[in-house]
């Protein structure tokens, strides 16, 4: 099939996955309302274009705390990208070097910390879940720490876990056995299911040295839940800053009173998010959340924005709208699947083309520049 713009990507990767996998990546909470809003609300913002302004030579490189990168973007961290192709994170990984710009390890990766390591040179971000054990998550952050990586990015949206009901009439949670359903659709499934049995087990990279967590993606997946901290805190938010020496963000804010006490505690950078629509159904989504941010912390601490990007249109404007950067979840996760490092490296040229021919057209020939010009875009109710 053709692939023109990220949609063709999602459809590209609902063929080749079984549906439960598909449905992980694609679903949300609940109704998947705010999942929905996300991407719509960019309707809301439109352009003012400006014209004769010598566009011939255009800059899509910026700067995120303190590191030059090609394009404002960056892989968000995301659970499981090992179960949608063999190795999945650090075929990400690979294309987000090659690309010029970071990429995020989740915790739940099924490569460890080490793996994307040695398979990679590019310094990457890791994503931190605290575990209710501290010992465990002392770990992760030493180990983040002797990786190399350049920025540790604290989750903060995950209070408790949302319903996703698409997972749960799946039987795709943990504690959860796949059903008969999901065996057919591995069958039907060849390509994904013939890779899939050539990697190697799939499990819990990052857990694999925690002998509590049994070896396996069942036992550890379990593992997880009942670990989970949902008494995360303020004061564990000092905590780890006391710990982790370089680059610390905060992913997962909307509210401007909260980015005012993250930029108190001391992170470098926050991330507007509702985890693109995974928890909280009913969020605002986060490009109608970025301005108030701004106003209240833009000049104490770098503002990036993920959720609902789908579209290089989406990215300009977030970008005019005061974040420095955007992650992209599912934009990549559809190219990951549809064609492994190969497709996140086209998710990425596709959002890439799309910034391009955007400022070209609105007559900014810097992205950089973008904030600056506001003016030019309005925003509607
Ligand atoms: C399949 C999937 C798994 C995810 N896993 C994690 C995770 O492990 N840690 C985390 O902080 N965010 C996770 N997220 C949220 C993403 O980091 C990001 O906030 C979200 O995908 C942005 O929305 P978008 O998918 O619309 O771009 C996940 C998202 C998806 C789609």
């Amino acid at each position: 099939m053709t692939i023109v713009n990220i949609h063709d990507l999602r459809r590209a990767a609902r063929r080749r996955l079984p549906r439960f996998l598909f449905d992980y990546v694609d679903g949300a909470a609940y109704d998947e309302k705010t999942m929905r809003w996300n991407e719509e609300a960019y309707d809301r913002v439109r352009f003012r274009h400006r014209v004769l302004n010598d566009m011939s030579e255009r800059r899509l490189g910026t700067s995120v705390l303190g590191a030059e990168q090609a394009l404002p973007l960056v892989l968000a961290p995301t659970g499981f990208a090992g179960l949608l192709w063999p190795r999945g994170e650090i075929a990400a990984a690979r294309a987000a070097e090659a690309a010029g710009i970071p990429f995020c390890l989740s915790t739940a990766s099924i490569c460890s910390i080490e793996d994307v390591r040695a398979a990679t040179k590019a310094p990457f971000w890791f994503q931190l879940y605290v575990t209710k054990d501290r010992g465990i998550t002392e770990e992760l952050v030493a180990r983040a720490d002797a990786a190399g990586c350049s920025a540790l990015v604290l989750t903060v949206d995950i209070a408790m876990r949302a319903n996703r009901e698409r997972d749960v009439r799946n039987r795709f949670v943990a504690r959860g056995a796949i059903g008969l359903s999901s065996w057919l659709e591995m069958v039907l499934h060849p390509s994904w299911s013939l890779a899939m049995l050539r990697a190697p087990r799939a499990q819990f990279g990052n857990l694999a040295s925690v002998p509590a967590a049994g070896s396996g993606i069942m036992s550890q997946g379990e593992f997880v839940a009942r670990n989970m901290d949902f008494s995360l805190n303020w004061k564990d938010l000092d905590w780890i800053r006391s710990r982790w020496k370089r680059k610390l963000i905060v992913k997962g804010v909307v509210a401007p009173e909260d980015a005012a006490r993250v930029a108190d505690a001391g992170a470098d950078a926050l991330v507007v998010s509702n985890h693109g629509g995974r928890q909280l159904d009913g969020d605002m989504p986060t490009i109608a959340a970025l301005p108030a941010v701004i106003e209240k912390v833009g000049g104490r601490l770098e503002v990036l924005l993920d959720s609902g990007i789908r579209r290089g249109q989406s990215v300009v404007k977030a970008l005019a709208l005061g974040a420095k950067a955007c992650l992209i979840g599912r934009a990549f996760l559809y190219g990951l699947a549809a064609a492994g490092e190969k497709g996140v490296a086209q998710a990425i040229d596709i959002l890439k083309s799309e910034i391009d021919t955007t400022i070209a057209h609105i007559g900014i020939s810097d992205v950089r520049e973008l904030e600056k010009r506001r003016s030019e875009f309005l925003i509607g109710p």
